[in-house]
């Protein structure tokens, strides 16, 4: 049962992700093989997985509510989500071979996007969505919960 309004909800959602990035950069200063493959794990699996709650939640209700698609805020969301989707693959190579230090050296760029797109997204787009989505969260909001561990 998520007891949260669609804004917190989300925004926790980026606060955590980066909660991940932070105990991927411990490990690595760690040094630990396992614990870095582990946490490296955990971080890509959390960040695809606010994507998919996004791309195939939020945005679609958001989109049929205000008629707003391409051109609109969700598509700029969705190209976003794209490059950090290819800055994780990138970083996965990085992990196959073994250079934890590579990843955490494109993660100072990729730290960078996910400053800028969920700054939009916490003072914008979930703003907006909150407003005109209020009656749709209790739907909404019961979809989410299949994502959620
Ligand atoms: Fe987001």
């Amino acid at each position: 049962m998520i007891d949260k309004q669609l804004m917190q909800f989300f925004t926790d959602d980026h606060r955590e992700a980066d909660q991940c990035w932070a105990t991927l950069e411990e490990a690595v200063n760690g040094g630990d093989q396992p614990a870095i493959r582990a946490a490296f794990d955990t971080y890509k699996s959390r960040m695809l997985r606010h994507f998919s709650m996004e791309e195939e939640v939020l945005f679609p209700a958001f989109e049929a509510k205000t008629g707003m698609s391409q051109g609109g805020p969700t598509a700029v969301m969705r190209m976003e989500h794209e490059q950090m989707r290819g800055m994780l693959e990138q970083m996965s190579t990085a992990m196959e071979s073994g250079d934890a230090q590579e990843v955490i050296d494109l993660g100072d760029t990729q730290l960078m996007l996910v400053q800028q797109h969920n700054q939009k997204e916490e003072t914008i787009l979930y703003t907006m969505a909150q407003r005109m989505l209020d009656g749709d969260w209790p739907e909404l909001s019961a979809k989410l919960e299949s994502y959620l561990d």
